[in-house]
């Protein structure tokens, strides 16, 4: 409610979007590394001592202090972060940018798990059915729509829908495609943001150099993502728990061929005439 009321972003500013576990640490960290290219080496980078998280804070972090902050004097463009669904995101968002990030809602569903189960302080790492949470219980309700910020279909079609109608001011993006070619994906990334990469940046290897620098396999290693402190109470999460495998599939070695059919024929369905395929 705080943000629909307060929440006046400028139209320089840009809006990251995703559902929970969708590669919002990735994103974060590949958006803030180009936007802020020219003021940081590789030697003195903010990631080395800063979460992506601690650099791109959520939106509602901000107003999570009762207090009404001014944002106006963060500098121009400032880059925030949200799972909001589209039905709740106040209406003067749309005058900025916004980058929506999905994944297969396998993969998403299997990340969401573990890293609940590791928040909450126990590990679904080899089992199904753990102490802390039920997968078979969670998949239930999640494949009935029950998840924080709305049903995973949903939260996609929203800013799928709006993406059709403003091209130019919602990019959407992939998890999986990301993967497969983060290069190009940044190439585009930058473009959108108002800030493309020139023919210098590019032959002097800047967009290798950030793909590698906010790479999975290097964030995971620096020392403030190993932190595996945290508190599910006070709404922390342990900085470690945002990055456990990073890979395209896992939900293989959890889910049952029934239940990935499952989510597969609920993504078909509700996808089913958007025109976003799967
Ligand atoms: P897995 O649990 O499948 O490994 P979010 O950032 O939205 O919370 O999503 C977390 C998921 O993104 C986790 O997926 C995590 O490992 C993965 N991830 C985090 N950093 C990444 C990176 N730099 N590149 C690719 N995937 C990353």
């Amino acid at each position: 409610m705080a943000i629909q009321a307060h929440f006046k972003p400028r139209p320089s500013d840009i809006l990251l979007l995703t559902s929970p576990k969708s590669g919002t640490t990735w994103l974060k960290a590949l958006s803030f590394a180009t936007l802020h290219r020219h003021s940081f080496s590789l030697s003195d980078h903010p990631f080395l001592t800063n979460t992506p998280h601690q650099c791109v804070p959520f939106l509602e972090r901000f107003f999570s202090h009762r207090t009404i902050p001014n944002l106006n004097v963060l500098p121009s463009p400032t880059i925030f972060a949200t799972h909001l669904p589209f039905s709740l995101l106040p209406q003067r968002a749309l005058r900025c940018r916004i980058v929506f990030l999905w994944r297969d809602p396998k993969d998403t569903f299997v990340s969401l798990c573990h890293f609940l189960d590791r928040w909450m302080g126990s590990s679904a790492e080899h089992t199904s059915t753990t102490q802390g949470l039920d997968l078979s219980k969670a998949f239930q309700m999640f494949s009935q729509g029950t998840s924080a910020f709305g049903p995973f279909w949903d939260h996609v079609l929203g800013y799928w829908t709006e993406s059709l109608r403003s091209p130019e001011m919602v990019l959407f993006f992939r998890y999986e495609e990301m993967i497969e070619d983060a290069v190009s994906h940044l190439r585009r990334l930058a473009q959108f943001m108002g800030c493309p990469f020139s023919m210098e940046e590019e032959r002097d290897g800047v967009v290798d150099d950030i793909v590698q620098l906010c790479s999975f396999d290097n964030l995971r290693e620096v020392e403030v993502n190993k932190d595996n402190k945290g508190s599910f109470e006070e709404k922390r999460p342990p900085a470690s728990s945002f990055f456990r495998k990073g890979k395209v599939g896992d939900w293989v070695n959890y889910l049952s061929m029934e239940m990935a059919e499952k989510l597969d024929a609920i993504t078909k369905e509700k996808l089913h005439g958007s025109g976003l395929t799967f």
